[in-house]
């Protein structure tokens, strides 16, 4: 037998989703070196964790590299918006690479915290996701004072110099529900640790998994558009799972949806992950019109106004021209 389609199906779009402050800089900063240098540009690694946004950079004339060694002596880097480890500068310094540092300045500030409490000779239990390229580029910073905590499983298997001088800090877009819990953990294991002197995980992590928490609770499915190597994006789907849906899916763009998913289903939520530009949250919108999703709702939870200025490297040519 045919599954029914219910006949009333609304979609709830989250808000804040989709581009932050520090994906917006970092996109726009390749944008316009290519326009102020002219193509090739090389960015180091992907300048955010989104296909879709590196094709489209690809496509003006930038060249996306795994490392600095791979950019030819003297021409134009971009670092990512995830951050850079001061070996990379070095390395970049030494090939005369000219370079453009699109690190989100909430990474810069993380990366400020732990070099503070290295220099006070603080051990360091840095909160993140083994191999991810923030949590490479903040570790970086003070290699000998800092252990990755992935999550709360690594918790017990901690060893530190000194358990009276610890401090956590942590990756900026881990789910903050989780990292309470590990933070927990850590504090029993050693009850002296002290707090970052402010949240790391940063208000466009918090405030859209707030926003997909008011979406859950009110749908049987949640879409999540993102790519999978974005961190944000897959803690979204995680959050809405934890509070209310049924389901909820990563979609890179609105082709990954599956139909069966839609079966029975009266209300979708739908939201986008930190490095995903609207055109794609559109396209999903499009696609779920096309299954009888016809009602659309926005669900303001957060008003959001971050903005941050260009790369000061990029700001001085551009006034100069
Ligand atoms: Fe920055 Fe947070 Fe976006 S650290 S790049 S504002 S997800």
């Amino acid at each position: 037998m045919e599954p029914q389609t219910p006949t009333s199906r609304r979609v709830l779009v989250a808000k804040p989703r989709g581009y932050c402050a520090g994906v917006d800089r970092a996109v726009v900063a390749v944008e316009k070196a290519l326009e102020q240098y002219g193509a090739p540009v090389y960015v180091r690694k992907q300048i955010v964790h989104n296909t879709h946004v590196v094709k489209t950079l690809e496509a003006k004339g930038a060249i996306f590299v795994e490392e600095t060694e791979e950019v030819p002596e003297g021409e134009i880097v971009v670092f990512s918006a995830h951050g850079v480890s001061p070996a990379v500068h070095s390395e970049a310094q030494q090939r005369k690479l000219r370079t453009i540092d699109a690190t989100c300045p909430l990474v810069t500030k993380v990366h400020n915290e732990a070099k503070r409490f290295a220099g006070q000779d603080y051990g360091i239990l840095l909160i993140g996701h083994e191999g991810h390229e923030e949590v490479e580029g903040t570790a970086g910073e003070a290699p000998e004072h800092i252990q990755l905590v992935d999550g709360l499983g690594s918790v017990d298997g901690i060893q530190v110099k000194d358990p009276e001088k610890l401090v956590w800090l942590s990756q900026t877009t881990l789910s903050v529900d989780e990292t309470v819990e590990t933070v927990a953990r850590l504090k029993e294991r050693f009850p002296t640790l002290i707090d970052p002197p402010s949240d790391d995980i940063c208000y466009a992590t918090q405030n859209r998994q707030v926003a997909v928490k008011e979406i859950a609770a009110q749908s049987q499915l949640v879409i999540v558009v993102g790519s999978e190597n974005s961190s944000n994006s897959k803690r979204l789907v995680e959050v809405a799972k934890d509070h209310g849906a049924a389901a909820s899916y990563l979609v890179d763009n609105a082709t990954f949806i599956q139909d069966e998913w839609l079966d029975g289903v009266t209300t979708v939520g739908v939201t986008s992950g930190a490095s995903v530009p609207e055109e794609l949250v559109e396209q999903v919108l499009a696609r779920l019109a096309q299954h009888g999703f016809g009602e659309v709702e926005e669900v303001e939870s957060v008003r959001e106004s971050m903005r941050f200025s260009l790369p000061h490297e990029l700001r001085k040519d551009l006034r100069a021209s």
